[in-house]
């Protein structure tokens, strides 16, 4: 169930936003210690959906800010007036949360664990103790520093669905994103979305229609493969864009998150609790990467990175998608065995392209800012190299700009000057779309090929890697432009 809390200030200004946010919620919180003067009995009525009732203290992150006898005598009206759920904190103590769940007649009892700062060691011990207040459904919501944060809490959502226990498993801030999304995959009751945004009652909740459309949060399961987008930042990957909206319109019981790594050795070591499938892997891992996996594949380990991994039967093992994205996006202007090809550019993307075009019998030219990093690449492809300013004295039929130098917001930057441009121009940068390379070899009469095309053929291998399927590249296509 997908819970919006109505975390308005006033009861007129509750009962509107529980009017919007009830066409996308299952449940609703009423949060009345953020309400001045709350009518419960209005807010209560004012909806059908079912409710839970949370009376916040300051400590735990809420507003309210009279006694504690008044906080919990609020609850007990909240009973009494039929609210479908309570929310009581553990930290209430146990007198109080037992007198609670003896008066609680039809509505049941969340008993609740915050912590805003980190998501501690003895996990376990906190559910124990929730479990032995008698309650019906433990809450855990602590704050995650580190993505693998996520993992430890699932662990716990998982030991209580062996167990039959309700449980609400909520890590908070933007590093907590998949304990979020993921709650029904590890047997979590519901999970918390927020209205819209600026609305959120707790750090880092998505809005209930990102939960809903981009997600379908709602609709996974156990069974749900678990994909993403590995890096730092990973914050900003659009394959969430692309990737979700294909496996739902195939019908694939497939999520793509987002997965926000700080440390990768640690992160590496959890992946396998979670029923992780295969995840991209973006910048700065796409070399540190290779020593955590099972095996590789034989152009990744050429190039030496990886840029895709899939986990089958528990073994991972790392692809290289970079280069094949690069030749397909050229192959839709020209053909490629003989031509001469500059690469612009020394570093991982620079390296995969300079690999998949000499299968493809073209001559190569590494032009690099940093020379000794030209000659290894070229040493390693047999190419030949030199410095950025040899350009004007190097004859090509395809020039490729491998460097970031370009990208938003720098877009009013160039890798190399507007009079050497000529014939098939490429750009890996695609943010913008038009980036100034591409824009000043249009202007000299050149063919361009722009990094959305070597971004869309990279993302059909990732696809078909990982789902053994034929990728469906008029839909990915549609779902690709769509997220620009
Ligand atoms: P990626 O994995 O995306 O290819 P990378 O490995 O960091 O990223 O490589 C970046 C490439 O862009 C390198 O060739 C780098 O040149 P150096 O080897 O001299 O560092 C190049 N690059 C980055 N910024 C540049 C700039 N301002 N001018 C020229 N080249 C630049």
């Amino acid at each position: 169930m997908i819970c919006i809390p109505i975390t308005a200030s006033t009861n007129d200004e509750a009962v509107e936003m529980i009017r919007h946010a009830e066409k996308q919620a299952d449940i609703l919180e009423l949060r009345i210690d953020m309400v001045k003067n709350p009518d419960m009995r209005k807010l209560l009525k004012s909806t059908k959906k079912p409710k839970i009732v949370t009376n916040r203290k300051k400590s735990e992150g809420g507003l309210f800010e009279g006694s504690e006898e008044g906080r919990l005598a609020m609850l007990g009206e909240a009973i009494s007036l039929g609210a479908d759920y309570i929310d009581i904190e553990l930290s209430s103590g146990t007198e109080s949360i037992a007198e609670l769940v003896r008066k609680k007649g039809k509505s049941c009892i969340i008993v609740s664990y915050h912590n805003l700062s980190e998501t501690p060691d003895d996990l376990n011990g906190i559910y124990v103790k929730i479990i032995e207040t008698g309650c019906d459904i433990v809450k855990i919501a602590t704050f995650a520093n580190d993505i693998t944060d996520n993992i430890r809490l699932i662990e716990i959502a998982k030991k209580s669905r062996a167990e039959g226990k309700k449980i609400i498993a909520v890590c908070m801030g933007e590093k907590g994103e998949i304990s979020r999304i993921l709650y029904r995959v590890f047997g979590g009751f519901l999970t918390y979305a927020s209205a819209e945004q600026g609305k959120e009652s707790a750090p880092g909740q998505l809005t209930a229609g990102m939960m809903r459309s981009v997600y379908c949060a709602d609709r996974l399961d156990e069974k749900t493969g678990i994909y993403g987008t590995v890096g730092r930042p990973a914050k900003y990957s659009r394959g969430i864009f692309l990737f979700n909206p294909t496996y739902q319109r195939l019908g694939l019981n497939n999520v793509q998150l987002r997965l926000e790594v700080d440390d990768l050795g640690k992160f590496m070591k959890e992946i396998k609790k979670i029923n992780i499938r295969g995840f991209s892997v973006t910048t700065p891992y796409k070399e540190e990467v290779m020593q955590y996996l099972d095996e590789l594949d034989e152009a990744a380990g050429l190039i030496g990175a990886v840029n895709t991994v899939v986990v089958r039967g528990g073994r991972l093992k790392g692809y290289n998608t970079d280069g094949m994205g690069a030749k397909l996006a050229l192959k839709e202007k020209t053909s490629l065995a003989g031509k001469d090809v500059v690469i612009i550019g020394a570093g991982g993307a620079a390296k995969a392209i300079a690999f998949e075009l000499s299968r493809e019998k073209c001559r190569i030219t590494i032009l690099n800012r940093t020379i000794e990093k030209a000659k290894e690449l070229a040493g390693r492809t047999g190419c030949r190299y030199g410095a950025i300013g040899k350009l004007a004295e190097t004859g090509y039929d395809i020039l490729i700009n491998c460097t970031s130098v370009g990208m938003s917001p720098n877009d009013s930057e160039t890798p190399v000057g507007k009079q050497f441009l000529k014939n098939i121009v490429m750009d890996i940068v695609y943010k913008p779309v038009e980036t100034r390379l591409l824009r000043e070899a249009r202007e000299m009469g050149c063919e361009t090929v722009d990094g959305i095309s070597m971004l869309f053929y990279q993302a059909l291998g990732q696809f078909e890697l990982w789902t053994g399927m034929k990728a469906p590249e008029g839909m990915m296509r549609e779902f690709l432009w769509k997220s620009l």
